[in-house]
């Protein structure tokens, strides 16, 4: 993405992304290198910018949000190691390298997810302890972590690959599409957007808007990765494609057409755009990554 934030804010979460793990002792060695090996495969670091942005857009310091926006990195990590596991989608490439259970074996790599998991509770609560007197700023810190953990847990992205693992092989309805795709990924997307709202003490009229914006942008994502396993590539994406199809997966262009997806693609990032229209001037970042989105290819 072209927009010159973009990469101030991604090179300040790759500064700090290692700054909240909790330091391990020497005989969990493997542990750590694990957990840091998955981290530091890179990736657009999507999520934690979208929380810095949205702190930004509501006038508030970005540094102080950098403890959830490393946490919600943390949690997506993790959801990314055990998603590859051979009892998941069992796949073998990631970010352009090996996965992590190809590397360290699959009980490390369940541990390394589960060791990232509990890093983003100590990073964020972390933060909390630092504030215990100062009720205003406590209570912000408190509304940020419960929306990542919602959207991380199970009613969010848990839920969601409840279901994607039960369909796989079975008729799918455009419902339980919605919801897989609502859950499994729009709610880690759409939680960094409301958390850097509520670190920042948004008013109202702003934190609808920026939730509705996280939910269209959100399941546009989904069905963008949905349709770039069909039609994208590997050197491009850093994962295999044509895996939904082999594990007959519910994805948008399985149910409704590789056209039709590509529609419905467009008419979300419209709904995202026109949300925000009332923030023009402070909106400009965020207009750019709906449509930077939608065009990505990685
Ligand atoms: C790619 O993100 C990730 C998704 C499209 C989300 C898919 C959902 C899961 C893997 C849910 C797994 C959940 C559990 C509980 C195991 P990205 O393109 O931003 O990846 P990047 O960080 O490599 O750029
Ligand atoms: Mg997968």
């Amino acid at each position: 993405m072209k927009h010159p934030q973009y990469k101030i804010w991604k090179d300040l979460i790759e500064e700090h992304l290692y700054d909240f793990l909790p330091a391990i002792d020497s005989k969990s060695k493997t542990l750590q290198e694990s957990m840091v090996y998955s981290l530091k495969a890179g990736g657009k670091r999507l999520r934690p910018i979208l929380l810095l942005a949205a702190l930004d857009f509501c006038n508030s310091d970005v540094k102080q949000g950098l403890p959830y926006a490393c946490a919600i990195e943390y949690i997506h990590t993790y959801s990314l190691i055990h998603d590859d596991l051979p009892a998941m989608d069992d796949d073998d490439l990631r970010r352009g390298i090996p996965t992590n259970h190809k590397v360290f074996g699959e009980g490390m790599a369940i541990l390394a997810g589960d060791g990232l998991l509990s890093a983003a509770f100590e990073a964020m609560t972390k933060d909390m302890l630092l504030y215990m007197d100062d009720a205003e700023a406590l209570k912000r810190r408190v509304r940020a972590s419960h929306t990542l953990i919602k959207g991380a847990g199970v009613r969010g992205m848990v839920a969601g690959q409840v279901c994607d693992v039960e369909i796989e092989g079975k008729t799918c309805s455009k419902e339980m599409l919605d919801y897989i795709h609502l859950n499994k990924t729009a709610a880690l997307i759409m939680a960094p957007i409301k958390a850097g709202a509520f670190l920042a003490g948004a008013d109202e009229k702003k934190l609808m808007a920026l939730t509705t914006y996280g939910e269209c942008i959100g399941l546009a994502f989904q069905i963008m990765d949905d349709l770039l396993d069909v039609v994208g590539n590997e050197e491009d994406l850093g994962k295999r494609v044509g895996k939904d199809a082999q594990l007959q997966k519910a994805t948008y262009p399985a149910i409704y057409g590789v056209e039709a997806s590509y529609q419905r693609l467009e008419e979300l990032t419209n709904k995202a755009l026109d949300v925000m229209k009332p923030y023009y001037d402070q909106a400009e970042f965020f207009n750019e990554l709906a449509l930077y989105l939608m065009k990505r290819v990685g």
